[in-house]
């Protein structure tokens, strides 16, 4: 296993993660010679208690995930692809065949064989399916590619509502528009859909929400992975927006497609902890990495499995020869053979704390500031306030919980507001408010804290950042 699957700093790894990330290794290895004999149907090669889990998606369940990939409906024939797929993946994005040319290929005309092959194949073999995509600006049709206006906008909402009714009830989450910023500067991309006015996207949402209620709804971009990129921003902003209006949108996909001219960053981490601060689930929706280098594909899992809201990663293909772009061998299994990249991401998966406490990353800018961390006594704790993000209108804090000289069981964290300040959401932790003052209890999971040990909550807030000075006291 090597120093590919340990985390970056601030992950937590219990010990029973890292009793089954040492078991993984020594299977991963193991498995490379003798991979005919793991033929496992379906949810099989799931952990026991306590033993490292043998496939991706059973490794990914013990911490509440799930782990996917693009499936090619042309490809569900050879049964060296299906094997694999079959065996380590426990969600399914159908990589072509939902699209719009491919789902309506003449107005009006619904297609869904390429796509139930797909869906099929998944649910009978015990995986979900995540839907892709409703509103894009490529692969569309000819004949929507020369609409536009209004009619164009009548036929995204019926296409949208055509689509999900086909798949009402069954689709785990939709990424019900695609793409839709521009490169760079922050703005959106130009397109047909785009020229219809600024709220086709909010449009295809609520369509979305109302054709079917129980399908999580996603926004799906590539280049929004490096949290200073202007793209990355500019969908925050939006997604923001939404959440502060109302309109429905439930998660985020970054797509995280890394090569050489969108590299991955360490700030990834700090991208996933601040759409979920929003209140939407991020997953990532379309991983592949050029050269396929294992720290980095460790990096990235474990910047998911330190953000409860990740919740799950989809790989883009099975097999390197099956990718889009198979000459970066950007995946997880060379023909049959799987790469030092697979045995990272399953060991990351396996060291996982399945009760997750993570340590939120600070966002780069603005810069923190800290109040002053007061001594706690024996059996005291401390409560240190950290802005570690702030927009117009209002910013993201950290706290930091941190127990005294002896062990503390519970805690309360209380400070009062200078200037009006409202809380939107807060994790990891229980908060009551009355006037200014906040009162913010430990979360189910996050109470005991060791002597000299910390923990973190966080929350977002409407208003000017503040970094009041808060006391906390153990019962
Ligand atoms: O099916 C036709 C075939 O009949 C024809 O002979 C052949 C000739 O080129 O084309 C075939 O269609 C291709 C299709 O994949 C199915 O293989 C298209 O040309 C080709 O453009 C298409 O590429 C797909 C691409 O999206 C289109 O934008 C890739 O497979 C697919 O991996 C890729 O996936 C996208 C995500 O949807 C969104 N995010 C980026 C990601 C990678 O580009």
């Amino acid at each position: 296993m090597g120093t590919n699957a340990i985390p970056p700093p601030g992950t937590r790894r219990p010990l029973s993660g890292l009793r089954r990330a040492l078991i993984a290794g020594a299977l991963g290895t193991l498995v490379l010679g003798t991979l005919a004999a793991v033929t496992v149907q379906g949810s099989a090669g799931a952990a026991s208690a306590g033993a490292a889990a043998s496939t991706l998606g059973a490794a990914a369940q013990q911490s509440g995930r799930y782990f996917g990939t693009a499936i090619n409906a042309g490809k569900l024939g050879d049964s060296a692809y299906t094997t694999i797929a079959n065996r380590e993946f426990d969600m399914v994005t159908a990589e072509n065949e939902m699209k719009i040319d491919a789902t309506e290929p003449n107005r009006g005309q619904f297609t869904f064989t390429n796509a139930d092959r797909v869906y099929n194949w998944a649910v009978q073999n015990g995986k979900r399916v995540r839907g892709h995509t409703l509103a894009w600006h490529s692969q569309q049709p000819g004949w929507m590619q020369s609409l536009s206006g209004a009619t164009l906008r009548q036929a995204m909402i019926d296409h949208i509502n055509g689509v999900m009714a086909h798949y009402k009830g069954k689709i785990y989450a939709w990424d019900v528009v695609n793409e839709a910023f521009a490169d760079s500067g922050g703005g959106r991309r130009d397109s047909n859909l785009q020229r219809t006015g600024n709220d086709w996207i909010e449009v295809a949402f609520r369509t979305a929400r109302a054709a079917d209620p129980a399908a999580k709804l996603c926004y799906n971009d590539y280049n929004i992975d490096n949290w200073t990129w202007a793209k990355t921003q500019a969908v925050y902003t939006m997604v923001r927006d939404f959440k502060q209006r109302g309109v429905p949108i439930d998660c985020v996909g970054l797509q995280a497609h890394f090569n050489s001219g969108s590299p991955y960053n360490s700030n990834f981490r700090t991208t996933i902890q601040s759409f979920a601060a929003l209140g939407v689930d991020v997953q990532i929706t379309e991983l592949d990495i050029q050269g396929a280098s294992p720290t980095t594909y460790a990096n990235v899992t474990n910047d998911c499995l330190a953000v409860p809201r990740c919740n799950g990663i989809t790989v883009w293909g099975v097999r390197d020869q099956d990718s889009w772009r198979s000459g970066d061998t950007p995946l997880l299994f060379d023909g049959s053979t799987k790469k030092p990249a697979y045995t990272a991401v399953l060991n990351a998966l396996n060291a996982a704390d399945p009760n997750p406490n993570p340590t939120p990353t600070p966002t780069p800018t603005p810069t923190p500031t800290p109040t002053p961390t007061p001594t706690p006594g024996p059996g005291a704790c401390s409560a240190t306030i950290a802005t570690v993000n702030s927009w117009q209108g209002g910013f993201q804090t950290t706290v930091t919980v941190r127990a005294g000289g002896s062990p503390v069981n519970g805690w309360t964290v209380r400070w009062t507001w200078p200037g009006g300040q409202t809380i939107s959401s807060l994790w990891n932790g229980q908060h009551t408010v009355s006037g200014s003052s906040v009162t913010v209890r430990n979360a189910a999971y996050n109470g005991s804290v060791a002597a000299g040990s910390s923990t973190t909550f966080g929350f977002t807030a409407n208003g000017t950042a503040a970094t009041p000075t808060a006391t906390c006291t153990s019962p």
